[in-house]
């Protein structure tokens, strides 16, 4: 049976998706192959998983920037698995077409390969993710191996890992210089380790574009530069929700935060003035 006619519900199916595709590991992969680039967006509830799923994004991440994205933490460190698998989850329930990336919170993989997998389990049983995201490179070939045999797809992170900010000094370039060869090293170890694909975080554009050659599977950048097959950013700062400094690899596509001001104050304004609720909105 081919994979466009599943022999059960699937989710398309069942809530009334269109025809078109399910984005898998393989696409991407085919992807790259073609040359095709692809994007990929942070989603942390059902509304936007279902905007960006039908605008055509290939990849949503439930990424654990919902700490200082949703949760109003200053840092990705302090979310657990308990507040990340519902968003996880009201995301997978909402896109039809795009890939579910569950990001796997500091501290629920780092410790074994086990503990990776324990977690990873929870995000595909619990949250729906059809795969997942952990930072690290060589250190994580164990985590990335086991996960791999055990029927989880691996999104690797490397580069800068917000994770670790205390352990790499703040948030800053990786892979300058000499130390470009690492991020190469990094790279080829979660391939060979078996990663389907891998961010890459504020590494110099010429390092990201020679590990995008170098590798068969899809790199995704985010601040590093666009040698990449991919890439991805926090929704919320590509469309402006947030406001204040934004990091110099954001392009502001829209600004929400603007719209979501003007549309309150007229409210404000309607309810104060007694203009709202007119009588069509009266029963
Ligand atoms: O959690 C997240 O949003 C991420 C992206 C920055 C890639 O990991």
């Amino acid at each position: 049976m081919s994979e466009e006619t599943p022999p059960y519900g699937s989710g398309a199916a069942a809530t009334g998706g269109t025809a078109r595709k399910r984005i898998r590991t393989h696409h991407l992969r085919d992807m790259k192959e073609r040359g095709e680039k692809f994007a990929m967006l942070t989603s942390y509830d059902m509304y936007t998983a279902a905007a960006f799923d039908d605008a055509g994004i290939e990849i949503l991440l439930v990424g654990d920037s919902a700490s200082n994205n949703v949760l109003g933490n200053e840092t990705s460190i302090p979310i657990t698995v308990d507040e990340l698998l519902p968003l996880t989850r009201a995301v997978a329930r909402a896109a039809h077409h795009s890939l579910v990336v569950g990001d796997l919170p500091f501290g629920s993989y780092q410790r074994s390969p086990e503990q990776a997998y324990d977690t990873a389990v929870r995000f595909m049983k619990e949250g729906g993710a059809h795969c997942v995201k952990l930072e690290g490179g060589r250190e994580m070939t164990g985590q990335i191996e086991l996960l791999t045999r055990g029927g989880i797809p691996v999104m690797a992170h490397i580069g800068f890992t917000p994770q670790s900010e205390h352990a790499l000094g703040g948030y800053r370039v990786q892979g300058r210089g000499e130390t470009a060869q690492r991020i190469l090293a990094d790279a080829k170890a979660i391939e060979a380790a078996g990663a389907f694909a891998v961010v890459m975080e504020m590494v110099p554009g010429d390092v990201a574009a020679e590990v995008t050659k170098e590798l068969s599977i899809p790199t995704i950048g985010i601040g590093a530069g666009n040698g990449c097959d991919g890439q991805v950013l926090v929704w919320q700062d590509a469309f402006g929700l947030r406001t204040g400094k934004m990091a110099r690899f954001v392009k502001q596509y829209a600004d929400v935060h603007g719209v979501l001001t003007q549309a309150a104050q007229a409210y404000s304004a309607d309810v104060k003035a007694g203009t709202f609720p007119g009588p069509e909105h009266t029963f």
